[in-house]
């Protein structure tokens, strides 16, 4: 922390206000005191405004670097599977071999859900979208967790996120399987936790499923470039949520539904349907024109991101493995022609590059998802599955923190003054 600071000239008063330095990124200025100046900050959309102190993930937008626990994102895409990414987001530190087996060991221990949980899905309609699904039953997991559950218990917090991140590709495959009218699988212990995952969807009674390795390799890595992403809409959404001291599952319940949007994680299922809709090559620069007129709300989906005005650490890696994925499928599918060749444009085209725009990780991950078979409605599911980790984690930093206070943001009010009410009779 340094011992700066920054001077503010607000009408006739001069305030004096600390700044504060993290062990990387852009200092800031500690405005706590602010209030008792008489002034509030006003910062929609949070442009500028840290929320929080936090030591799991840390991103360089100019730079377009992004590191969890110290270590960059593609160096654990390349060499770290998911569930080593998930031990140093929730505990710290990558593990060693015999932290990794134990973690592994617990997470697979967990990974059943109350049988109870199948009646939940027999009451939405078979045609409920998957996130509403998620939503309701991630949700519903606070019925079954609750009266026991202390959340200022370090141990019982830990066991929280330990169930979390086993139980959240249980519940997502169940939602397909809802969805498609299959019976659901029951997790099985001996599959990496991807393989677990895909078996979960795909495996029917009926016949044996065969594993393909490079799709086991990019389900994993998919879920180890979502895993986690500092504060954006969910995570703040988690956190807001966790602050008052709410049931952790109905916590991340709010994460899944602040995901849901396409601004977000519903970003990769709106860029499929986008591609759809774009349909051939001949239509892309139509498309373009759309979402460079200013008249058009039109944007092109998987394009740009708040903090990344470079690019996107994420999709580079996501991009390496989305060629390599319809490389080894030999996936023949006109849509991803239009994908690739909008890729090209947009990054040809002046406009994009003058306001920074790039292909973000949800462009390419949801190019791969469909390439290996998964629905398009079913992509922000698979995204709140991996963001799991990274929601719950943020959440036990949270509840550790002594000095953790209930969040609640002030406004700039812009209604009517005080007047006088006339009863309606
Ligand atoms: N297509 C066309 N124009 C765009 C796009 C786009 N995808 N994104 C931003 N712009 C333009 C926008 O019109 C604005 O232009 P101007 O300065 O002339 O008004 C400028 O670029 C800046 O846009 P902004 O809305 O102020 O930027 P933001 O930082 O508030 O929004 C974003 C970031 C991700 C919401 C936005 O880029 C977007 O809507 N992208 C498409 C949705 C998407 O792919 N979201 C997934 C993000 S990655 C997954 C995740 O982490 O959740």
């Amino acid at each position: 922390m340094a011992d700066q600071k920054a001077i503010l000239k607000a009408g006739d008063k001069e305030i004096e206000l600390p700044i504060l330095s993290g062990t990387a990124g852009q200092d800031v200025i500690d405005i706590r005191a602010l209030g008792k100046h008489g002034y509030f900050t006003y910062d929609p959309g949070f442009l500028a405004t840290g929320s929080c102190e936090s030591s799991i993930t840390f991103i360089d937008g100019a730079e377009g670097v992004l590191l969890h626990r110290g270590f960059p994102i593609d160096e654990l895409a390349r060499d770290a599977n998911y569930l080593e990414v998930c031990h140093m987001l929730l505990h710290g530190d990558a593990p060693n071999k015999e932290e990794y087996e134990e973690f592994e060991n617990t997470i697979k221990r967990h990974t059943m859900v109350h049988e109870q949980i199948h009646m939940f899905f027999h009451g939405f309609r078979n045609d409920a979208h998957p996130m509403a699904m998620l939503n309701g039953t991630v949700g519903a997991m606070s019925s079954f967790y609750h009266s026991d559950l202390d959340v200022s218990n370090f141990d019982m917090r830990v066991r929280c996120a330990h169930r979390l991140i086993a139980k959240m590709p249980t519940l997502v495959a169940m939602c397909y399987k809802y969805n498609i009218g299959q019976p659901f699988v029951y997790p099985r212990n001996d599959l990496s936790y991807a393989a677990n995952f895909l078996n979960m969807m795909f495996s029917v009674p009926a016949e044996d499923y065969k594993i393909s390795p490079a799709v086991e390799r990019a389900m994993d890595r998919i879920f180890t470039l979502h895993a986690d992403h500092e504060q954006n809409a969910s995570t703040s959404t988690v956190r807001l949520a966790g602050s008052s001291g709410a049931n952790p599952y109905a916590c991340i319940a709010a994460g899944v539904a602040s995901l849901w949007g396409p601004a977000h994680g519903g970003a990769n299922e709106a860029c499929l349907n986008m591609l759809e809709e774009i349909g051939s090559v001949d239509r892309i620069p139509e498309f373009i024109n759309r979402a460079k007129d200013k008249n058009d709300p039109f944007r092109l989906m998987g394009f740009g991101h708040r903090v990344y005005k470079n690019h996107d650490p994420r999709a580079t890696v996501m991009r390496e493995s989305c060629h390599e994925v319809l490389k080894e499928l030999n996936v023949q599918d006109p849509l991803l022609d239009v994908a690739m060749e909008l890729e090209r444009i947009a990054l040809e085209d002046p406009y994009f590059a003058e306001k920074k725009l790039f292909p973000n990780v949800d462009f390419y991950s949801g190019i791969v998802l469909k390439a290996i078979g998964i629905p398009t409605n079913m992509f922000t599911c698979i995204f709140a599955l991996s963001r799991t980790v990274g929601w719950i984690s943020h959440w036990h930093e949270m509840m550790s923190d002594p000095a953790q206070k209930i969040g609640r943001p002030r406004q700039l009010y812009t209604g009517h003054n005080q007047r006088k009410y006339t009863p309606i009779k």
